[in-house]
């Protein structure tokens, strides 16, 4: 009996693959709205001059490759918690460790909390990152969805949210974007988030905080003002965090997962936790990402031009998003949302239309990357989506 033949075929990742065929198309003026990364105004994804600068340090002064631990690296580890919590005191309830990227930090979440409680479900905003249902249920955890946005007129559907939440057990899991939300750009307001740490903690619902954009909505304080307002509220939580796009370190693969406890005790167990999974995972996060941007935000210079380039990357989204906007149609409600996505209002036909007759690339589901156009490419898109609505 074959140990492989019982395995069925999977379909390779929509997204991903959306890559490889914008990569085969010979057409000149192909534009690239899928996979989620950042492009300056000439189509780059750059290496930040900060963490180029970071890195060359890095490369001079280290000494030694050896093991660090399960936990990675701690000085970024503590730069990562004053970047997401700022002054906010814990009282020791707070543990962190390195990840492999944000999708690693969610996946020690889900395992943490199928080891904590195998039967909590976690409750799911839809749409959301499509992977995020999948690492959930690879830790064994039932997922419970509901409708959060209207993409017809391009809104929050926050009513229903708090309906689905206010339906969720004590004990069962809230997945919760914490800015510049994938894909669909609409976050909460900061009343909203007041209401949904208040209904969290009333009904004992654990908040599971998914933060891959800080810096890129609309600054780095305002967007981990929902963290903030959530931690501020409920006795536990989570924050999965990823440094893809505000350091540009993609393939790098650095992020953290911040838990928060009832209390020290419990705190202190929850870490032994988080390590004995990490250990059973993948031993120990790489380290070069993550111990450059340690180095970049230990130095006040290289952190005040890091700073100075993550603010040109959120204004020039602002300002593409203003571009198209201006536009009207399917494009009417794009400047009021944050970050590198829109969900566009357009049919899985006009979607393929635009592949096929105007080379413009983009997710099944409509979603568009803000960063993959620039000011002279803008026009040549609305004519397109014109054309195609
Ligand atoms: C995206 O949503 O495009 C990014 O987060 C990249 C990814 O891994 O899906």
């Amino acid at each position: 009996m074959s140990l492989f033949g019982p395995l069925q075929q999977q379909p390779a990742d929509a997204l991903l693959a959306l890559i490889g065929q914008y990569r085969a198309d010979p057409r000149p003026h192909k534009i690239d709205l899928g996979v989620g990364i950042y492009r300056d105004e000439t189509g780059n994804t750059p290496v930040l001059r900060a963490l180029k600068a970071a890195e060359e340090r890095l490369w001079q002064g280290q000494t030694s490759k050896s093991y660090l631990g399960p936990e990675g690296n701690t000085a970024f580890t503590a730069h990562m918690q004053r970047l997401v919590f700022g002054t906010m005191d814990f009282a020791g309830r707070l543990a962190g460790v390195q990840t492999p990227g944000g999708t690693g930090a969610l996946r020690l979440a889900a395992e943490l909390i199928a080891a904590a409680s195998p039967g909590a479900r976690v409750w799911v905003g839809a749409p959301t990152w499509p992977n995020h249902p999948p690492i959930l249920n690879a830790a064994g955890l039932a997922v419970e969805t509901y409708e959060s946005f209207d993409k017809a007129s391009q809104s929050l559907r926050f009513d229903e949210m708090m309906a689905a939440l206010g339906r969720a057990r004590a004990g069962d899991v809230a997945l919760l974007h914490g800015c510049c939300h994938n894909p669909t750009g609409a976050d909460l307001s900061d009343a909203q988030w007041r209401e949904v740490a208040e209904l969290l903690a009333s009904r004992g619902v654990i908040p599971l905080l998914d933060l891959a954009y800080q810096g890129m909505g609309r600054g780095l304080d305002q967007d981990a003002l929902g963290v903030r307002t959530v931690l501020a509220r409920c006795p536990e939580a989570l924050v999965a965090y990823s440094c893809d796009k505000n350091f540009g370190v993609y393939r790098e693969r650095v992020g953290a997962l911040f838990t928060l406890a009832g209390s020290r005790a419990d705190a202190d167990r929850v870490h032994s936790n988080l390590l004995s999974l990490a250990r059973a995972n993948w031993s120990m996060p790489p380290d070069h990402g993550a111990a450059a941007i340690a180095l970049l935000l230990d130095d006040a210079e290289l952190t005040a031009a890091w700073r100075e380039e993550l603010e040109e990357m959120r204004s020039r989204l602002v300002a593409v998003r203003q571009a198209l906007t201006a536009h009207g149609g399917p494009l009417r409600a794009v400047a009021e949302q944050h970050g590198m996505f829109s969900l566009l209002p357009l049919s899985p036909e006009v979607v393929t239309r635009l592949r096929t007759d105007h080379a413009v690339y983009m997710a099944g589901s409509g979603r568009i990357n803000i960063a993959g156009l620039t000011e002279k490419t803008v026009p040549v898109f609305t004519a397109a989506l014109a054309a195609c609505c």
